[in-house]
């Protein structure tokens, strides 16, 4: 298909990935939803997308860790629009771990909105394209959840218990001619990742996006953004724990 004809919302939408994912897709854009907690720096980032994005774009101001509203917050997002072809969610936040271990309420804060929050919006967004009988969900998940991480041990299972709800959540769609993938980005520079110490595995946004784009577009079930994490973790998985312990991580 050519030309400007895609409707997409995004959910965490002032994430720098996502705004990247965006720019990437602004030729092809017919429509854009935004949905973000911060209306301030949800103006900023239209602001920046400026020229780019020519199409229509609509703007929800929505915080994602309140649970008992995702159900209306879909069916406004979704439900007011004819047609929906992809829905990419992006929010999540890093926490220190040492502050979580301090922290218990705090702790299980994050893990629901990096888990639960993630999870519900996927299955509701899922079943509103179900319905469609059309469309592609794509879920920023990450390599963390791979392995359990001293460092990240509510992020790292949170992402965890993401990739695998979305798995079967693609198993399901796929019958109802529904797409669901599930992003694994590396290390990618963003705020997220804002003063920890650079690689040279670390990835830009803008390469990120590519990657994202191509996963998308070849309806890819799990993606590691960029492909080289794949590999990564796979050696990774296979270290045995008396190693992984005395790793930083
Ligand atoms: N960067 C990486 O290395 C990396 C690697 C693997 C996976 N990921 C995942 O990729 C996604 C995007 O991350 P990013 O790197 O683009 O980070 P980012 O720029 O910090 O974006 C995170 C986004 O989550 C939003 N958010 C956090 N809590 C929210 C809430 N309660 N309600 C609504 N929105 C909320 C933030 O909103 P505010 O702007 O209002 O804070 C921000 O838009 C995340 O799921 C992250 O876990 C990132």
């Amino acid at each position: 298909m050519s030309g400007k004809h895609l409707h997409v919302v995004v959910f965490g939408a002032t994430s720098a990935i996502a705004e990247a994912v965006c720019l990437r897709l602004a030729d092809r854009m017919a429509s854009l939803t935004l949905v973000a907690r911060n209306e301030d720096k949800l103006s900023a980032a239209v602001e920046r997308m400026g020229m780019h994005i020519t199409c229509t774009v609509r703007r929800v101001i929505a915080d994602l860790s309140h649970l008992d509203q995702h159900v209306p917050l879909v069916e406004t997002v979704l439900g007011s629009q004819e047609r929906i072809d992809l829905v990419l969610l992006a929010h999540g936040v890093l926490p220190d771990q040492d502050v979580l271990n301090a922290n218990h309420a705090l702790a299980m804060e994050m893990f629901t909105l990096n888990a639960t929050a993630m999870i519900s919006l996927a299955e509701l967004c899922t079943r509103h394209l179900e319905e469609q009988g059309h469309g592609t969900l794509a879920v920023l998940s990450s390599v963390a959840g791979e392995r359990g991480r001293k460092r990240m041990i509510v992020y790292s299972a949170a992402k965890s218990a993401v990739s695998t709800y979305c798995e079967g959540l693609r198993l399901r769609a796929f019958d109802k001619g529904v797409q669901v993938v599930v992003l694994k980005p590396g290390v990618i520079i963003t705020p997220m990742t804002q003063g920890r110490l650079r690689t040279p595995l670390d990835s830009t946004v803008e390469r990120a996006a590519i990657a994202i784009e191509s996963a998308i577009s070849r309806k890819r079930g799990i993606a590691f953004i960029p492909w080289f994490w794949r590999p990564v973790m796979a050696m990774v998985r296979t270290l045995p724990e008396w190693l992984f312990r005395r790793l930083p991580w």
